[in-house]
């Protein structure tokens, strides 16, 4: 069954089309990965499904709900969350207080402070980052940070998480670990959709992947059917470019 469907989406931003009637359906349990060049159009997609900036056009359906043009914050309680490419900490809180604050604006309502400190936890036992909960966000590295921009989406409990390029600026451990995690996420029932720009990364993960230029959907596959899909090498990767980031 699907959970989201995305019918006709487009962004116009002046007169700027940042997106234009794309559209698509992700199953329930998928890891859906999004690639494109810069300014394909991939955040503002995001943008648009989680209700940070309202569509132009189209229709955005969760499960049998019209959740187009939403807040956020309703978007959240529906299970909708998206993290930030750049990411953004309350850099004066600590690592546990920054995730228990999402709890509170999370899906599952909490009275109590402790419940609240458990579920961040929880959360931050998920991506590793437990044994640094006591130090203060502006402390961790660009990749623990990543971490806990991806725990704080995870303290909130969604059903659709929408990762923006964690990997980007990492090493190539912390990369594997990130990609752990995501499999691991999606083990834990919740569906993810995925940009990233390492296309090694997005091909290992990901079970299908849509490919968006200049805004437009340009081809929708399995992995290896993207990797070998002539549009998609010939009109923005360059044959070299998309087999050399996916051999070896
Ligand atoms: N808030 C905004 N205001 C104006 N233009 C924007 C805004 N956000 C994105 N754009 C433009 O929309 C296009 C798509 O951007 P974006 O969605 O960030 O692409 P990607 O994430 O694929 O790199 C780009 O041309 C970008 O400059
Ligand atoms: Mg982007």
């Amino acid at each position: 069954m699907d959970i989201l469907e995305v019918k006709s989406l487009s962004k116009a931003f002046g007169g700027v089309a940042a997106l234009k009637d794309v559209s698509f359906d992700v199953p329930e349990g998928q890891i859906r990965g999004f690639i494109g060049p810069n300014g394909a159009g991939k955040t503002t997609l995001f943008s648009l499904i989680a209700g940070a900036v309202r569509p132009t056009a189209g229709k955005v359906t969760l499960r049998d709900g019209n959740i187009t043009g939403k807040k956020p914050s309703a978007l959240v309680k529906m299970g909708v969350v998206r993290t930030h490419q750049i990411v953004r900490p309350f850099r004066a809180l600590s690592v546990l207080e920054n995730v228990q604050l999402a709890v509170h604006f999370g899906r599952h309502a909490v009275t109590s402070l402790a419940t609240a400190r458990e579920r961040a936890m929880d959360a931050l036992k998920l991506v590793g980052l437990d044994g640094k909960a006591k130090m203060l966000a502006s402390a961790l590295s660009l990749g623990e940070q990543k971490r806990l921009e991806v725990a704080r989406a995870l303290a909130t409990a969604p059903s659709i998480l929408m990762l923006d390029e964690i990997c980007g600026g990492l090493a190539a451990t912390e990369t594997k670990n990130m990609l752990d995690l995501v499999c691991r996420i999606r083990e834990g029932g919740t569906t993810v959709l995925y940009i990233e720009h390492d296309m090694k990364a997005v091909m290992s993960v990901c079970d299908t992947i849509t490919v968006l230029n200049f805004g437009q959907k340009l081809a929708e596959g399995k992995p290896e059917e993207i990797q070998n899909n002539d549009s998609v090498i010939e009109a923005y990767l360059g044959k070299s470019t998309l087999r050399a980031h996916t051999s070896g």
